[in-house]
This record gives C-alpha cells, sequence and structure tokens, in this order.
C-alpha cells in the first residue's frame, strides 16, 4: 500500500481561492491491477485554467468535483508497473493531480526524456503553454512575417513563448506585462522589440505609441481593460486570438463586454477563441520545431519553480492572479 498526500476541492472559491478552497489529505492507494501503473510525481503544473476548473459550469472540460483530487498535469516517474508499454524508471507527463503518487491506466501519458530537457520545460515551452503558442499565432492568428503582435500576459509561460515565436517568424513584437523588470525581461533577455507596462497605466496610448501604425495580431491572455485598448489600435484585417482571459478569472460577475468591439467592422478583424486541446494530433509537429527553436537559442524557455510540497499547492496557484510569476509556474515537489 502507497499513502500519498493530495489536494481536494473542499468548497467551491468565490473569487481567489483560499485556504478554505482546498482541504489536503493522506490517502492509501489501492494495489496496482493489470494495466495500471503508479506514477511518483515530481513537478506539478500551475495554470490559469484550473480556476476556471473550479467553477460548477459548463466548459471544455467538466469542472472538479467537491471531495475529488484537484486535476493538474504533472511530471512524474514510474514507480511501480503492471501496465504493458510503461516500465519502472520511466519519466512520464500526464493528468496525474495535486497529489505526491497516483495510479495511472496510461491513457492520455507521455514519456519524456529529461535529457532533451528538464521537467520545467516539459511543462512549459515544450508542453502545453509552448502547444497554445504555437497553435494560437500560428494556426488561429495566421501570423505572416512582418505583422506587428500584441501579446499581453507576455512575460508568463504561454506571452513568452507566443512572443518569441513571432519574432522566429519575422514580426515586430510588442509585450503587455505588469512591472518594469518583466519590462526589462522581455526586451533585453527575450528579444521583444517594445514593451508595455500595464500597471503604469493608459495602456491604449502606450500601444499607439509603439505601434503607430496598428497590430496585426492581438494575442490576448488577459481579456478585460487590455483586450479594449488593443481593440482600438487594430489594423485592417487584424486577428484577434482569444486565448485567456486571466483579469475575469476571480471575478464573481461577468465581465462587461469589450466596448471596442466595433473595431472588429471598421479595420475587418476577426476575434477567434480557440483550446489547444483541438490540436491534440499536432503536438508532435509543434513540440519538434519549439525543441528546434529552443536548441538554436531562438526561443529561451523562462521557468518559476517553487520547491515545496503539495500543500503548498494553492498559495502557488495564486501567483499566477497576482503575477508572482516569470515564465511558467511549477510546483517541485
Ligand atoms: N486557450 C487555451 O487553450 C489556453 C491554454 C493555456 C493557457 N491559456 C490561457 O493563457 C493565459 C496565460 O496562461 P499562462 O499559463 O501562460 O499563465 P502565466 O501568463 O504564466 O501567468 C499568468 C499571468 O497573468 C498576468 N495577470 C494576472 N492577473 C492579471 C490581470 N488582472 N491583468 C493582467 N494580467 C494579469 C500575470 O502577469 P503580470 O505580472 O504581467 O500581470 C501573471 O503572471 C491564461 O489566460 C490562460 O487561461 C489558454
Amino acid at each position: 500500500m502507497t499513502k500519498t498526500l493530495q489536494v481536494l476541492l473542499a468548497e467551491r472559491p468565490t473569487g481567489l481561492p483560499t485556504a478554505d478552497t482546498w482541504s489536503v489529505v493522506t490517502t492509501e492507494l489501492p494495489p496496482l491491477t493489470a494495466g495500471q501503473m503508479l506514477v511518483k510525481i515530481s513537478f506539478i503544473s500551475l495554470d490559469p485554467a484550473m480556476r476556471g476548473w473550479l467553477n460548477d459550469v459548463r466548459s471544455y472540460l467538466p469542472p472538479v468535483g467537491i471531495g475529488e483530487v484537484m486535476r493538474a498535469l504533472d511530471i512524474g516517474t514510474v514507480v511501480e508497473s503492471r501496465h504493458p508499454d510503461f516500465a519502472v524508471g520511466d519519466t512520464v507527463s500526464g493528468t496525474f493531480g495535486v497529489t505526491e503518487y497516483a495510479i495511472s491506466d496510461g491513457r492520455g501519458v507521455q514519456r519524456v526524456d529529461l535529457n532533451a530537457a528538464s521537467g520545467p520545460t516539459w511543462l512549459g515551452a515544450l508542453g502545453m503553454p509552448g502547444m497554445t503558442a504555437y497553435f494560437g499565432l500560428l494556426e488561429v492568428g495566421k501570423l505572416q512575417p512582418g505583422d506587428t503582435v500584441l501579446v499581453s500576459a507576455a512575460a508568463g509561460a504561454v506571452g513568452s513563448v507566443a512572443g518569441q515565436i513571432a519574432k522566429a517568424k519575422g514580426a515586430t513584437v510588442i509585450g503587455i506585462a505588469g512591472g518594469a523588470e518583466k519590462c526589462r525581461m522581455l526586451t533585453e533577455e527575450l528579444g521583444f522589440d517594445a514593451a508595455i507596462d500595464y500597471r503604469a497605466g493608459n495602456v491604449l496610448r502606450q500601444v499607439r505609441e509603439v505601434a503607430p501604425d496598428g497590430i496585426d495580431i492581438y494575442f490576448d491572455n488577459v481579456g478585460g481593460e487590455i483586450l479594449d485598448a488593443a481593440l482600438a489600435n487594430l489594423r485592417r484585417g487584424a486577428r484577434v486570438v482569444l486565448c485567456g482571459a486571466i483579469s475575469a478569472y476571480n471575478e464573481q460577475k461577468p465581465p462587461p463586454g469589450p466596448s471596442r468591439y466595433m473595431s472588429l467592422l471598421v479595420f475587418r478583424a476577426s476575434m477567434i477563441g480557440f483550446v489547444v486541446f483541438d490540436y491534440a494530433d499536432r503536438y508532435p509537429e509543434a513540440g519538434a520545431q519549439l525543441a528546434r527553436w529552443l536548441a538554436e537559442g531562438r526561443i529561451k524557455s523562462r521557468e518559476h519553480v517553487v520547491e515545496g510540497g503539495v500543500a503548498q499547492f494553492g498559495d502557488t496557484l495564486n501567483m499566477l492572479f497576482t503575477g508572482a510569476n516569470t515564465g511558467k509556474l511549477v510546483l517541485a515537489l
């Protein structure tokens, strides 16, 4: 019998999750049956989408139930196996949850090579955020060389990769992030052409100053007022890629609609939402390209690794909503 510490959803939060949202329990896992394996978790991915999974609403995945282990993507090591395709010692990624150990039947599980990249990178630039940036920009945004691209939450997991892909493809790239240090990192370390600190105010005017001719793609990770500022600065035929709206995830009422939506008409623009899972059959293509760019130094992977136990999950998750992370946020057990 294996004992594991796990984080369960105790109650649905109304706003930012609190300590009451979670319960940390010790569970005894049953012995493996044929076709199962036991995975010891080393890295847990923290994702803004987790906040959405706590709401009892219709979405692209069912909500996490009260009393269920919190859903999370992880990297771990197979420590016991009765599965024909996975052996003890394999490093794997999968949706194992916020737990120290998990039993898996192998569905949705991939083997990862820690010689090729670290666990946090497999959860970041080479994982779901990297895929999101790749397909959001190239397939949904239909990036063209010479485009002017604006990315919000640009110092985060998805945004930092999206901006660097755009640069690698010959675009002019402007990032929006919170604070001078994140903006410095974008231009000096990640090669963005310009960075806008939204906390310094008047994003609409700041975008106009750095992109007087307007923007061709707005890669939206935050929604709200920043989306409006982008809509006010579109160029004819622009594409607004609706990737996320983190500014609204903890709001208790639906946010007001984008007040500048008539820009879509005026500039013959489009605004398209997407969910990265719809591109799952093309992850190998994106993964290979992203790995090439990383090896060539055209993309740098930024990760923010918090060391701790599963009990730190709640506090670590909230770092996404205060902007305390730079790059992909990961809890290392
Ligand atoms: N469509 C999809 O399939 C898909 C897949 C993955 C992720 N996403 C979305 O992509 C977005 C980014 O996810 P991520 O994993 O890369 O997270 P992340 O950007 O690494 O972390 C979230 C960042 O959002 C910013 N933020 C938080 N509250 C904000 C607010 N009120 N206004 C403006 N910025 C705020 C913070 O940066 P600052 O310090 O700059 O404020 C924070 O660091 C999220 O909206 C997520 O839901 C979508």
